[in-house]
This record gives C-alpha cells, sequence and structure tokens, in this order.
C-alpha cells in the first residue's frame, strides 16, 4: 500500500530510506549540521554565526556542546552531544529554574583510570556515567578521548590513556561498552594522531604509515572491534596534508571497509574548513554547526562537488543514531542522577588506581598518626584538567578534611595558615575565566624554618602535595611544569631536611594530570604517591591510601623520563609555524603548522627500551603494600595456532591482602626495518588476593599481536623465529617468559590503504 506522503515519520531503522526521500534538501542541510553551541566567556565575534532561525529554538541542556536539528515533520528529534571524558559537562544552573543545581560528578581522569589496568571497573565507571547522562537528557558523550601520550607536555594528556595503544584502545572499549549499556552513545575522539595541542586547527602532523598502523591508529581501530562506540569524532589536525575530516581514506576505507565501523562520524568542534569535501570524506555531521556550512553544502549541490547520493548516505548515518537515542525512545529524564552512588565509585576507582611510586617504609600509615600536611594543594585538590574535559561538580573532597575525617590529627596552625593564604590567592584569580584557560597556579608560601622544625619535633609525618592543572588549548612547558618551581623545591628541600633530622617521613602525593620529572627531588621523600588528578573524592581517595585502607594497585600507564631531552619525541615537539601563515583573524585558529614524527615507532617505553635510555620510574612501574611471584608462563594452546593461551599463577607472597597486574610483554625476532625491545600485548588484574593466595590468569594473543606493519608491502606481518612472551613487572624488567616460535612468514592482511 502506498504511504501517504504526508504522514512519512521515522520510526525506525527500516523507516529511514523513506525518510530521507521525503525530506528537502534545505532539511537535509540542517541534519548534517548541528546547532546549539553557546561557550560563555569568548570574545563576541570570534565564532562564526549559527543559522538565524536557531534562535527561537529553547535549550534543552544548557552548557552541552551541542545538538542536532529536529524536523518535526518528519519525527526527527533534537539528539543532545555532552563532553566528556572525565564527566557530564553542562551548566550547574539554569536561568530558567531556580529549584536546584545540575551538577554532575567528577570522575578520575582518563590517565587515572587507565593506571588501573582494569577493563571491570573502568566499564562500571562508563556505566555510571551513562546514567547520569541519561537522567539529564544527554544522547552522546563526547569521549573517552584516546590519542595517544606522545610527549609528556601534551595539554590534554589527562583526557587520555596511555603512551601504549593496546592499553588506550582495551581502556576506551570497556569504557565505551559501560556508557552504551545504558542506551547512551560514546564519541572515541580524536580520530586521529592529534597528540598535542599546539596551532592544532592548522596542524599538519607528519608520520610514517608503520607508526599510524601501529600506534596512533590501533587503540582506535581496538576501540571500534571492542566497544563499537556509537560514534568517532574525526580530529582537528591534517595527517600527512589533508585534514581527517576531509580525508575519505581515514573515514571511509580504513576505518568503514577495513575495520567495519558501523556508526556516525562527527567532526570535531569547528574541524576542518570544507564541508562538501567532509561530507564526502563520510565526515557525517559537521559540529557545532554553523549556517556558512549549510549555505556552502546548499551551493556545492549545485555545483557538483557534493551529489544528492552522497548527501543522502550522510543524512542516513545520522539518522541511525538518532534511532538509537535515549531522546527518540522517548526517555523520561529526571534530572536527577543517583550522584552519591556514583561518588561511591569514584572514590574507590581512584584509591585502587593510584600508583605507589616510592615507599621506604612510610606508607601505610595508621591513624590516629599526627600529620603535617603542607603544599596548596592538599588544602585545594585539582580534581581534574580544565577546557572541555572539566566537569561542573558539587563539590571537591580536599585531603586536609579526609585526612580528619579518618582519624588522623592534623596541625591545626597550619591549616588555617593555608586556608587564609589560598583564600587570599585565590580571591587574586580571573573571575569568570574562557573555557581554554587554566587558572595560573598559587605558588606555595616560603617555609618558616624555624615553625617547620617545630612541626618536625612533634608531628610523626610530613605529607606535601605537589598539583599541575593543564586543559585544551595550549600545551605544557618545561619550565615551572615538568620541571618543579623553585618555590616547590625549596619546600620540599626545607621540610624534608627537618623532618628528616628528627628521624621522621616524608610523604610527596603527586596531584597532577600529566607526566612531571621526579629523578631531581625524589631523594627527599621516603614515599611518592601518584594521585593524578583523582575525581571529586580525590582527597577521600588518597587517605585511603595513605591509611591502607585501600592497598594501590595501579601502574603507570606512561613513563617517566629521567629528564626531558630523554623523550623520543622532544627534539621535534611541538613542530614548527609554516613560513607566511597566518589564521586569518581568528587566534582559535591557529597558525598552520607542521609536526614531524621523527621517532616514527618509538615512543615512550618502545624507545627507551629500544634506545637503552634509563628512566625514573618505567611504563607499567607501580609498588604495592604487598609482593607478588609468578610460575613461569606456560602456552596452553596448539603451537602455531591463533588465539595462543597464556596461564601464569600469581600468589601474594607478602603480608597484605592485595591486587597485581599482569602485564605480558612480546619481543620479536629482529627485522631490519627494526622492532622494539618488547611491546605489552594483552594484560589482566587479578582479584584481591589474601596473604599466601594464589590465581591463575589467563592471557590471550592473536597473530595480530605477533605482527609488524610493512609499509613496503602496506601489510600487517607475522615474521618466522622465536617469539619471547615475557611477564613483565613493568616494560624495563621481565620476571619471567617463554618461548613462542613461528615457522613460516604470514601475512594477515595486505594491501592495506595509506595515509
Ligand atoms: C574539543 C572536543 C570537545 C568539543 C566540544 C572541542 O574543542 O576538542 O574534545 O568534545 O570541543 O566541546
Amino acid at each position: 500500500m502506498a504511504q501517504d506522503k504526508n504522514n512519512i515519520r521515522l520510526t525506525d531503522k527500516q523507516s529511514i530510506p523513506r525518510v530521507v526521500a521525503a525530506m528537502t534538501a534545505a532539511e537535509k542541510v540542517s541534519l548534517v549540521t548541528g546547532m546549539g553551541l553557546k561557550i560563555e566567556g569568548l570574545p563576541p565575534g570570534l565564532l562564526p554565526p549559527g543559522d538565524p532561525k536557531d534562535d527561537d529554538i529553547p535549550e534543552k541542556v544548557p552548557g552541552a556542546a551541542g545538538r542536532t536539528h529536529a524536523i518535526p515533520r518528519l519525527g526527527i528529534p533534537t539528539i543532545i552531544l555532552s563532553d566528556g571524558p572525565a564527566g557530564i559537562r553542562i551548566n550547574p544552573y539554569r536561568n530558567s529554574d531556580s529549584t536546584k543545581p545540575y551538577f554532575a560528578t567528577g570522575f578520575p581522569v582518563a590517565t587515572l583510570l587507565a593506571s588501573s589496568w582494569d577493563t571491570a571497573l573502568v566499564t562500571q565507571i562508563g556505566k555510571a556515567m551513562g546514567k547520569e547522562a541519561l537522567e539529564y537528557g544527554i544522547d552522546v558523550i563526547l569521549g573517552p578521548g584516546m590519542n595517544l601520550q606522545r610527549n609528556p607536555l601534551g595539554g590534554r594528556n589527562f583526557e587520555y590513556y596511555s603512551e601504549d595503544p593496546l592499553l588506550t584502545g582495551h581502556m576506551a572499549a570497556a569504557m565505551v561498552r559501560g556508557v552504551q549499556s545504558t542506551g547512551v552513545g560514546t564519541s572515541i575522539k580524536h580520530f586521529a594522531a592529534n597528540n598535542q595541542e599546539f596551532n592544532r586547527m592548522q596542524l599538519n602532523t607528519i608520520v610514517s604509515q608503520r607508526a599510524l598502523r601501529e600506534l596512533y591508529l590501533r587503540g582506535f581501530q581496538l576501540a571500534v572491534k571492542h566497544g563499537q562506540p556509537w560514534t568517532v569524532m574525526s580530529s582537528y589536525n591534517k595527517i600527512n596534508g589533508v585534514y581527517t575530516s576531509e580525508n575519505p581514506v581515514l573515514l571511509k576505507r580504513i576505518l568503514r571497509d577495513e575495520w567495519k565501523f558501523k556508526g556516525t562520524v562527527i567532526t570535531d568542534w569547528f574541524g576542518g574548513t570544507n564541508p562538501a569535501q567532509q561530507l564526502n570524506a563520510w565526515n557525517n555531521l559537521l559540529m557545532p554547526g554553523f549556517y556558512a556550512q549549510s549555505q556552502a553544502l546548499l551551493g556545492a549541490l549545485q555545483d557538483g562537488s557534493l551529489s544528492a547520493q552522497t548527501l543522502d548516505a550522510n543524512v542516513a548515518a545520522i539518522l541511525q543514531l538518532v534511532v538509537q537515542s535515549p531522546v527518540f525512545k522517548k526517555y523520561k529524564y529526571s534530572d536527577k542522577p543517583d550522584l552519591s552512588a556514583s561518588a561511591a565509585i569514584v572514590r574507590r576507582a581512584a584509591a585502587e588506581s593510584m600508583v605507589l611510586l616510592k615507599n621506604d617504609s612510610a606508607l601505610p600509615i595508621t591513624a590516629p598518626g599526627k600529620i603535617a600536611l603542607f603544599g596548596v594543594t592538599s588544602y585545594k585538590l585539582i580534581a581534574g584538567g580544565t577546557g572541555s574535559g572539566d566537569v561542573n561538580k558539587a563539590y571537591v573532597t580536599d585531603l586536609d578534611k579526609a585526612m580528619l575525617q579518618g582519624g588522623y590529627v592534623l596541625d591545626a596552625g597550619l591549616q588555617t595558615e593555608y586556608g587564609r593564604y589560598i583564600t587570599e590567592k585565590t580571591a587574586q584569580l580571573p573571575k569568570s575565566p574562557s573555557l581554554f584557560s587554566t587558572p595560573p597556579p598559587i605558588p606555595e608560601q616560603q617555609p618558616d624554618s624555624e615553625a617547620i622544625s617545630r612541626l618536625a619535633k612533634y608531628m610523626d609525618v610530613a605529607i606535601i602535595t605537589i598539583g599541575r592543572n593543564a586543559g585544551e588549548g595550549s600545551d605544557r612547558n618545561i619550565e615551572n611544569d615538568f620541571l618543579l618551581r623553585e618555590d616547590e623545591r625549596t619546600m620540599l628541600k626545607v621540610i624534608s631536611e627537618a623532618f628528616h633530622a628528627n628521624n621522621k617521613k616524608v610523604v610527596v602525593v603527586l596531584n597532577i594530570g600529566g607526566v612531571i620529572e621526579t629523578a631531581s627531588w625524589r631523594q627527599y621523600a621516603d614515599a611518592i604517591l601518584l594521585a593524578w588528578q583523582p575525581g571529586q573524592e580525590g582527597g577521600s581517595s588518597i587517605a585511603d591510601v595513605i591509611s591502607g585502607n585501600i592497598n594501590p594497585s595501579g601502574r603507570l600507564a606512561a613513563s617517566f623520563p629521567m629528564q626531558y631531552t630523554d623523550v623520543p619525541s622532544s627534539a621535534g615537539f611541538p613542530g614548527k609555524e609554516l613560513p607566511g601563515g597566518s589564521n586569518n583573524g581568528n587566534p582559535m585558529m591557529g597558525k598552520p603548522s607542521e609536526v614531524q614524527y621523527t621517532e616514527d615507532i618509538y615512543v615512550g617505553y618502545r624507545g627507551y627500551t629500544t634506545n637503552n635510555i634509563a628512566t625514573a620510574f618505567p611504563f607499567g612501574y607501580g609498588l604495592s603494600y604487598t609482593n607478588f611471584t609468578y610460575s613461569r608462563p606456560r602456552v596452553t594452546s596448539a603451537p602455531g595456532v591463533a588465539p595462543i593461551r597464556v596461564a601464569v599463577t600469581v600468589t601474594n607472597s607478602g603480608n597484605r591482602p592485595g591486587r597485581e597486574v599482569v602485564q605480558l610483554y612480546v619481543s620479536a625476532p629482529a627485522i631490519k626495518q627494526g622492532r622494539p625491545v618488547r611491546e605489552l600485548k594483552a594484560f589482566a588484574k587479578t582479584g584481591i588476593l589474601p596473604p599466601g593466595g594464589k590465581e591463575t590468569v589467563q592471557l590471550t594473543l592473536g597473530m595480530s599481536d605477533l605482527a609488524w606493519f610493512d609499509e613496503a608491502r602496506m601489510a600487517w606481518v607475522v615474521t618466522p623465529g622465536t617469539y619471547k612472551l615475557e611477564i613483565g613487572a613493568n616494560a624495563e624488567m621481565v620476571i619471567t617468559s617463554t618461548e613462542y616460535k613461528i615457522g613460516k612468514e604470514m601475512m594477515l592482511e595486505k594491501n592495506l590503504a595509506a595515509l
């Protein structure tokens, strides 16, 4: 029976072709260009104007990053997209509603979550985040962020997981599965090779096909395979000369044809320059969408640079996203998420995932110890980074309050003094900073040596917190950021000397979002706890580790180098501006620039181990309050057939309950093109093992885990020879290993697309 032309509605997936056929060209271009971004604090005129018709459409979720256009006559609702990786970023206050605030949970940053090496935990966090989004009427979370931490100065590293693609890919997949189990979508970002902030909208990343395949695309490939995200966000940068959002090789041949991605691709906000080319490249949705784009698309339809079929295919991809969304399914959101349930998960997740870097019998400290608490961030914790990865949370639990709560005794004079000092300095900070500015740090007070000597006599332990913040829009500096500031060095030295003179221990807590230099000052500390930016319950999480209520089981997801010049990418970071380029009067655009990834595949531990460069703390490193021993690993599958199964038994040989992270590295036979000394290829985490308790962990490798990417043949190749399967305490220390032989060369996939 012919359908009534006036009665065509989007009802389900099957209805999409009919709906597309019923749409006008103007409706189609409105759907592929989003709407609704309002950034507070940006100078007027900086953003291109939206469609004037949009001005009258009321905001549904104020502060969300954007939404799509509704087409009511066809039953197409608006879907809401909101940041981001550490929790929902929306406005906490609404003019239309003075009855309540709209806070969201500040979850731990991605780097801390990756340090858990615990995919089940990350899925649980994702579930909590997804439920919050659902209850606030949000359809897609703009996260997780999953670019590789190529260089410690990357301004958004806190939003990303690791320097390693395998850990990154599995963490992102775990997060995606958690969020999407609630019926809310995700957007894995920023695809791809967007590893820094410098001139990010006009940056050309020059990188080899091998490094792309083995590192920069690999994590995304794993996340697509194991997480099936609803959307992928293309990045701002170009790869080898072409904007990612305008590159059909990346978005069609690799993402869709090779990896079988079935979802929708959206641009990063204002990414790319040619809307028709973006649709031709299968970047379906242009965000946040502005008037000039929709006009350009109508023009492109006229002049033939965009075909009607291509526009229809992009429209269909967006409708496919719409039909999955909570709003389409008429979910009745409450605006009342269960924030206290999330807080409990956040507290435990952060504590478990912190990394104990050093411990000369200083930790744990049983309450009621007398603690002298130093450092501005002991009293004003940094829960997460800035920019779109920030969250408007109801509160942050500071360490001083949490220590008191935990039954410790603090020096009240010190607490009052810090309180006064921080209030005074905070009042001098800019009132409403823009989205892209990180507030300057509050310097540490010059220590009064006499007062500190007095404290060292009657307090039991000194705890000193060092804090760092960063975020979107700029990278970090070496001076006063990667390196400690002079005021921080003086504080550490004076306090440590006074406490050590009285045979008292000194504990340093690192409340940081990215890697810093530690080798020059670590001798001042008896213990170093890497708390990262632990989310809104951070003080309590740190206190839980200090007390030993939680035995930390985090391991580094990024190497801590001895010095910046040791970093494999340090020489060319962050690249250079090209001569004669301009930002066309828009400071947000930055100037045309280029960065060359000359370290190629030797990023992070792949570089340090292969070039024999010592690190301060290697990738995979982390201590526990207990110890573990390992059996030899056994290959339990038949020789030469995938999957390769490896079993290893872990025993808690210490005297406290604890969890161990089992890291399986592969050391491959040498080839003339070169291979890293070893690469992480599988990992697992034990449950809580009581003293003497054992667990046999099963790890699985595919043939692809033995393969390298051969540019000459554009193929994944498994070279014949003997592979060492190594159980590592970290990337530099093998505990035990076994061998695996490959008889003849295997080519797993060939003639793959080149970028
Ligand atoms: C960021 C994205 C973010 C988007 C929307 C961009 O500036 O790069 O990560 O999702 O803004 O806020």
